[in-house]
């Protein structure tokens, strides 16, 4: 060791009498080393920066493509691991919560980070309730759309739209307008994919009840016909409410990380959330349940699934609703989920598709090309199955994905935005482009 920098004003000597919780790294370029504390298993990539060849280098930057081993964030909210295929929201098991709790439950939980007294849940839940009916204009707004349009496409738009009406919104330091946004995102958020389901259907909208329960309003909105009153079947209205537990949050995946980057920039909770669910649209984000239901019609029988499976194996296609960055394990949510459509099933009769599904799956766990990856059944391989039992068109599918993630996102969101160590969230980049040169003119150009 040549010579010896450190970080937080310690020398090596009292850091090392300290803790051992530092990291020595020595540079080959110049022989130099450097220790770096080790906090929480991670080190601070701005650490790095002092590496250097001469004064006149940027300095060392780590370069980490798609975030595989990168922290972004310090959060509290949910907890992974991806290994033992555990789930927790706030400390509380993923599987305690589904038996036991209910999506409103469950999204104060997440926001507010303990689970709330009963009178709490009470004013939660009034509040909610009395934040479900959305602006005139905004319903005039959904009939602008094709007969045809995808729902997903129309409740970003239509959610980036509520910021037009509510200009409190961009108040986002202002723990009552939070609140406020909060309850309206929460509320609207069903009443919007229902008008988007109907719009679709050509069917005139259904207004809110809140006399019901969310998912129970929610049936409302999407099903209702001639009835006086609406009232939802109990066993679909639970499935649906545990569903939404289950999707709630999921830590810093693809949309999560959007709603905090675009959020970091101080725009309003509603343009954000938007760009939130364009994320979780993609296919291999929340997309993947209309995706696997589509693979699964493809297929078509029980007997073509080994075929399927070799074209998996040579790359020309993907097992939708399989493999997880985080999981490489069981998902967990795919065990409770499993159990749920069995007690839907039961009431509504089998899903044709099931069988092919079940050898899907039972290929693949026995097979080497996924034990090796460690690719198991994901969140999205049973929902598509449930919720076309349930009634519903697989374009919807994204959109009972998004409805319960609204909480996650927001609870995300503002985890964010009070954190004291986040600002603008702008990463680097490794430049491997040219290097200047002059103008060339057309003339000139091959
Ligand atoms: N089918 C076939 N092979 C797969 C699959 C799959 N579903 N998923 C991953 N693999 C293979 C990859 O080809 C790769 O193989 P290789 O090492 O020979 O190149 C290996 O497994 C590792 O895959 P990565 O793409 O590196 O894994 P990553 O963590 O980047 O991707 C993802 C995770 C996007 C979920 C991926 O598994 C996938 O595309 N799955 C299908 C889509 C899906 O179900 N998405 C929903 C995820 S859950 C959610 O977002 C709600």
């Amino acid at each position: 060791m040549d010579s010896l920098t450190t970080t937080a004003g310690t020398t090596k000597t009292e850091a090392s009498s300290k803790s051992h919780d530092t990291l020595t790294i020595t540079d080959n370029r110049t022989g130099k080393a450097y220790e770096v504390p080790i906090t929480n298993g991670t080190i601070r990539a701005m650490d790095l920066r002092q590496i250097k060849t001469d004064p006149n280098d940027f300095g060392m930057m780590s370069y980490d493509p798609a975030y595989n081993n990168t922290a972004a964030c310090i959060s509290r909210i949910t907890y992974i691991d991806g290994d033992k295929g555990v789930l927790r929201y706030r400390g509380y098991p993923i599987e305690e919560l589904a038996e036991k709790s209910t999506y409103l439950e469950t999204a104060y939980l997440l926001l507010h980070g303990e689970l709330p007294t009963e009178t709490q849940l009470k004013d939660w839940t009034w509040h909610i309730s009395h934040h479900t009916f959305i602006h005139e204009s905004i319903k005039k707004f959904l009939d602008g759309f094709h007969y045809d349009a995808h729902p997903m496409g129309m409740m970003i738009s239509t959610i980036a739209a509520l910021s037009t009406f509510y200009h409190d919104a961009k108040d986002i330091l202002n723990e009552e307008s939070r609140r406020k946004q909060t309850y309206r995102l929460i509320g609207k958020m069903p009443t919007i994919a229902a008008f988007a389901y109907r719009h679709t259907l050509g069917m005139p909208f259904v207004y809110p009840d809140n006399e019901l329960s969310y998912p129970g309003n929610f049936l409302n909105m999407l099903f209702r016909t001639t009835e006086t009153r609406y009232r939802p079947n109990p066993t679909l209205e639970r499935a649906l409410d545990v569903l939404f537990i289950l999707h709630a949050d999921h830590e810093q995946n693809c949309s999560a990380n959007v709603i905090r980057g675009v959020g970091s920039s101080h725009v309003d909770p509603y343009s954000a959330t938007a760009a939130a669910i364009a994320a979780l649209y993609g296919p291999l984000h929340g997309g993947a349940n209309e995706e696997v239901l589509r693979m699964l019609l493809e297929i078509g029988t029980v007997q073509k699934v080994p075929d399927f499976i070799k074209r998996v194996k040579t790359g020309e296609v993907k097992l939708m609703g399989f493999g997880h960055r985080i999981y490489k394990n069981y998902d967990p949510r795919a065990r409770i989920i499993k159990r749920v459509a069995y007690e839907v099933f039961e009431l509504m009769g089998k899903n044709p598709l099931l069988e092919i599904a079940l050898e899907c799956e039972r290929i693949a766990l026995e097979d080497e090309y996924f034990v090796k990856r460690k690719l198991y059944p994901n969140v999205d391989f049973y929902t598509g199955l449930i919720y076309q039992s349930m009634g519903f068109p697989m374009t919807m599918f994204p959109v009972l994905f998004a409805i319960p993630r609204t909480s996650g996102w927001i609870a995300q969101w503002q985890e964010m935005l009070l954190d004291p160590e986040q600002k603008i969230a702008r990463p680097r980049q490794v430049y491997l482009g040219h290097d200047t040169r002059d103008y060339l003119s057309m003339e000139k150009r091959s």
